[in-house]
């Protein structure tokens, strides 16, 4: 039995990471205003499909067809499935509020990333200039990747937008110089000096998906990629300062912000992230808020 949700005293305690399953609004009612550096959002990017997925196992079986250490035998099973709802009759209604709740929690110097993808980042962008104002617009950034299947009746679509708002763009935090560089495209243009030091990324990241046999991958759906993670965090916060991610599935956010020395409230509402979550990060406080309102998601 989890310790019920208790903005009180998660401040009080002041945990390096914190996991909270429960809906995002109920969750961040309870917080202060001003409390988080960055907060991150990963929302269901209405897709009209439940993201789920089956991990595969090896499990122990002396006429397996995989041989372990000291001759052991095993074979793969799949696991129980893992996943979550993503349609949505009112997309901007749902996320609304939540964007709300968001930017109440930054503080004067705060950032937010939304990650979308072309589905309703447009809608998002006239959202969050209303709410932000159009001058708190920082970047548009654009992850772009190379994998599955490709369309051949249009361009195929890879790449996920995510929008960048500051609360002051008088006053806000950003350290290029804290940020991994990347090689250059062309090093033989550059001095080599130039070329040893990489470049500074631009608005368009190339990055892979989390590849299959990786050490970060959970098996959570719509996991996404430490790298880009790592990017946002080490730009737009400074150690100690509090990163907040409200939809935070496997807790990626998680794992990059504390290994970077910030602390991390992680907000999901299913069971299966919060095991997760548990998992990638041990030692982490957790807590229970009331029920998902399951009453604003459309039947999947
Ligand atoms: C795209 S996934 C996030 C993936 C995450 N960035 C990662 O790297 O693993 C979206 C998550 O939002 C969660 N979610 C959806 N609606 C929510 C709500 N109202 N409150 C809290 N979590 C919610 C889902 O359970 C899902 O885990």
């Amino acid at each position: 039995m989890e310790r019920a949700w208790d903005a009180e005293a998660w401040l009080a305690e002041r945990p390096a990471a914190a996991i909270v399953r429960g809906d995002n609004i109920a969750v961040t009612a309870g917080l202060p205003d001003g409390v988080a550096a960055l907060v991150y959002l990963d929302p269901p990017f209405n897709t009209g499909r439940r993201q789920s997925h089956r991990p595969l196992r090896a499990v122990r079986d002396e006429d397996g067809d995989r041989v372990g250490f000291g001759g052991v035998r095993y074979r793969s099973e799949h696991a129980a499935a893992t996943g979550y709802g993503d349609r949505f009759e009112d997309y901007v209604g749902f996320l609304r509020p939540r964007l709300e709740q968001a930017r109440r929690l930054l503080d004067e110097r705060g950032t937010l990333y939304l990650h979308l993808d072309y589905r309703e980042a447009h809608y998002a962008k006239v959202e969050l200039d209303a709410l932000f104002g159009r001058e708190c617009f920082l970047n548009e950034l654009i992850w772009a990747y190379d994998y599955g299947g490709k369309a051949t009746r249009r361009w195929p679509a890879k790449h996920d937008t995510i929008l960048v708002y500051v609360k002051d763009p008088a006053s806000y935090r950003f350290d290029s110089a804290a940020v991994d560089r990347e090689p250059y495209m062309a090093p033989g243009l550059v001095t080599p000096e130039k070329a040893a030091r990489g470049k500074l990324p631009t608005d368009v990241w190339w990055h892979t998906i989390v590849p299959t046999n990786s050490r970060e991958r959970t098996g959570y759906p719509t996991q996404k990629p430490e790298g880009v993670l790592r990017r946002i965090v080490q730009a737009s916060s400074e150690p100690g300062d509090l990163v907040v991610d409200l939809f935070a599935g496997s807790g990626t956010t998680g794992a990059v912000a504390t290994a970077l020395g910030r602390r991390a409230l992680l907000v999901d509402e299913s069971p299966q992230a919060l095991e997760v979550m548990r998992r990638r990060l041990p030692g982490a406080w957790v807590a229970e808020a009331e029920p998902p309102r399951r009453a604003r998601r459309a039947r999947p």
